[in-house]
């Protein structure tokens, strides 16, 4: 096949900063057919092609057995999709129902007490003067006590379960539409996910002996949806699902706040006197600099989109973050505006799968974002980031950083 655009999605400049390249590509093509010699892609830039596909389960599937990924699951990492992101159908539904039963806001709300002193901790030590990786010794650290704190784990666990999370992080980022799976990686993640298996395990089987009110394991281990129970496997799915689907996105999201508050200056000053405007900035925040840029579906039927063709078994790859700059929907929109109304940004999904821990993630980011605007007169970035060379994430790995205090 061949496309002239082939070299700008798979070069270096587009993993360090594809924006500009998505963008030029939302307007003149829309979607763009990629094949660099793995798998042929499609990829989705337009906000309405984006929402047509995640809103229609029945042309595009999520589930990833289907997409070839089998090399995966040979490498015994089956358990990372089955789950409720790769379920269709009834087998979603049921899935989706125990998600939503547990996910109360009731629920959600019950840990804020918990993040608040977490947030208080982490900033009181941000706020000693010294210089700190912001991403493992702030950002991280908020955002592992509050999942360890959810599942209800031992808080001593907290290093193990921050090491597991950036390995299969790592993993789940796998771009099977640019690259073969790195051999080296699979037998890491394989090793991660058997020890995390096993540690869990024992930990729902204890559980399951000595129920406890108002923990996450207990309660997937115990409630009931039409009558039925999920089994013990669907648990440990569920919560290992969780864990990775709710550490890195969450841990980025908040390095990415305090990197947008340096890079626009003007806006962050305006957030510093009026904190009210705190959560719009941080749904601003999911709309530039979202962690997960895109999501995979898989199409069931010839369908077209933008004029183009995705065939059936095509791999199609929706990028949530073309779709969340594209001028069609968003005025100005590559600045960063706090104040933005009616922010319709695509950054947790839409449809059946949209997030299901979105609620939690919005709580933590706002917790940490208002200490932060409140506490500070300056966050410095004190040398360039390292930047994940992972084009499906906005992923920052190492980001030195001064808090100075107000
Ligand atoms: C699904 C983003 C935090 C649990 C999704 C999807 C996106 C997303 C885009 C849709 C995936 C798809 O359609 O293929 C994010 C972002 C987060 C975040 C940006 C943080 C800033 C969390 C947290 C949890 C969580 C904290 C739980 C503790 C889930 C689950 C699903 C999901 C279970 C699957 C829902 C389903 O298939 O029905 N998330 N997420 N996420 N997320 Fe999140």
């Amino acid at each position: 096949m061949g496309h002239p655009d082939f070299n700008a999605m798979t070069s270096a400049v587009f993993r360090a900063d594809p924006y500009p390249i998505l963008a030029e590509l939302r307007e003149s093509e829309g979607v763009v057919p990629l094949n660099p010699g793995v798998m042929p892609s499609w990829h989705v830039l337009r906000y309405a092609d984006v929402q047509k596909v995640l809103l229609s389960p029945e042309l595009f599937s999520s589930n990833r057995a289907l997409q070839g990924e089998g090399e995966l699951a040979e490498a015994n990492l089956s358990f990372l999709f089955n789950n409720m992101i790769s379920a269709t159908g009834d087998k979603h539904r049921r899935l989706r129902m125990i998600g939503n039963r547990v996910f109360m806001p009731k629920f959600i709300e019950s840990f804020r007490p918990a993040l608040a002193q977490v947030v208080a901790a982490q900033m009181a030590r941000a706020l000693q003067g010294h210089e700190f990786d912001l991403v493992e010794e702030f950002s991280a650290q908020i955002t592992v006590a509050m999942i360890t704190r959810v599942l209800g784990l031992p808080l001593a666990d907290m290093p193990q379960i921050r090491r597991w999370t950036a390995v299969l992080g790592d993993n789940s980022g796998a771009s099977t539409w640019l690259a073969a799976l790195d051999p080296e990686m699979v037998e890491r993640g394989r090793l991660t996910g058997l020890e995390m298996t096993a540690y869990f395990r024992e930990y729902l089987r204890e559980r399951q002996a000595n129920p406890r009110e108002g923990d996450l394991i207990s309660a997937f281990a115990s409630v009931e949806v039409e009558g039925e129970r999920l089994s013990e496997s669907e648990v440990l799915s569920m919560v290992m699902l969780l864990l990775l689907a709710g550490n890195e996105t969450t841990t980025n999201l908040i390095t990415n706040f305090v990197r947008l508050l340096d890079a626009f200056p003007e806006q962050a000053a305006r957030l510093r006197a009026d904190p009210e405007l705190t959560n719009p900035a941080v749904e601003e925040t999911i709309r530039l600099r979202n962690s997960i840029r895109n999501i995979d579906r898989f199409a069931l039927e010839d369908v077209e989109l933008s004029g183009v063709t995705i065939p059936k078994g095509g791999l199609v790859v929706v990028w949530l973050s073309a779709a969340n700059r594209d001028p069609s929907v968003f005025e100005a929109p590559d600045a960063f505006r706090p104040d933005r109304t009616a922010n319709r940004h695509l950054g947790f999904g839409l449809g059946m799968h949209m997030c299901l821990g979105a609620a939690l993630a919005r709580m933590e980011v706002q917790l940490a974002a208002r200490a932060i605007l409140e506490q500070t007169a300056l966050v410095e970035l004190t040398a360039p980031p390292v930047v994940a060379q992972n084009a499906n994430f906005d992923n920052i790995t190492r980001q030195m950083a001064r808090f100075h205090p107000r």
